[in-house]
C-alpha cells in the first residue's frame, strides 16, 4: 500500500519560518528524505502540502479508492481548529500518525488542544523534522507486518 504524507498551512514555509520552532530544514528536503527512506522500503510515498483545508480534506476522501494504507499528517494550525479534517480522516478509516515539528505542549496554550490525537494510532511532537521520519519507520513496520 501506499503512503500519504499531509503537511498542512504554512509548512510551505519551512527553512524561513520561525526557525526557533521548526528548524531549518525545508519542506522539499523533508519530502525527499521521506521518498527515499519509503523506496528503500519498497513503499511508495506521496506528500501533499496545502493551505486550503478543503484541499487537505479533497485528498483525504481520495484514499478510500487509491490504495493509501497509511497518512502521516502534520495538520499544523488546523489541528487546533478544523473539525472538517477530523472527520474526513475519521470517516476514510486509514490509520495515521499526527506529527508537530514543535513540542506543542511547550508552547501557547491554544496549541495544547488536537482535534486529532485522540483518532491517530500515535502521536510525535517536538523532534523536529526527525519526527516525520520516526512516523514513517513505524508506518513501514506496520504495513510490513501486514504484508
Ligand atoms: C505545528 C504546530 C502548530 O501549532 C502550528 O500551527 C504549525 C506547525 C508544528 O509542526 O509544530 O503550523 O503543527
Amino acid at each position: 500500500g501506499k503512503i500519504l504524507v499531509l503537511h498542512g498551512p504554512n509548512l510551505n514555509l519551512l527553512g524561513t519560518r520561525e526557525p526557533q520552532h521548526y528548524g531549518r530544514d525545508t519542506l522539499a528536503s523533508i519530502n525527499q528524505r521521506l521518498t527515499e527512506q519509503a523506496s528503500a522500503a519498497g513503499f511508495e510515498l506521496e506528500a501533499l502540502q496545502s493551505n486550503a483545508e478543503h484541499l487537505l480534506i479533497d485528498r483525504v476522501h481520495a484514499c478510500m479508492t487509491d490504495g493509501t494504507s497509511f497518512i502521516i499528517i502534520n495538520p499544523a494550525a488546523f489541528t487546533h481548529t478544523s473539525v472538517a479534517l477530523r472527520d474526513a480522516i475519521s470517516g476514510v478509516k486509514v490509520p495515521f500518525i499526527e506529527v508537530h515539528l514543535s513540542n506543542v505542549h511547550a508552547r501557547e496554550p491554544f496549541r495544547q488542544h488536537s482535534y486529532f490525537s485522540d483518532l491517530a494510532v500515535g502521536v510525535i511532537c517536538g523532534l523536529g523534522a526527525q519526527g516525520y521520519e520516526l512516523a514513517l519507520a513505524h508506518a513501514i513496520r506496520r504495513l510490513s507486518a501486514q504484508a
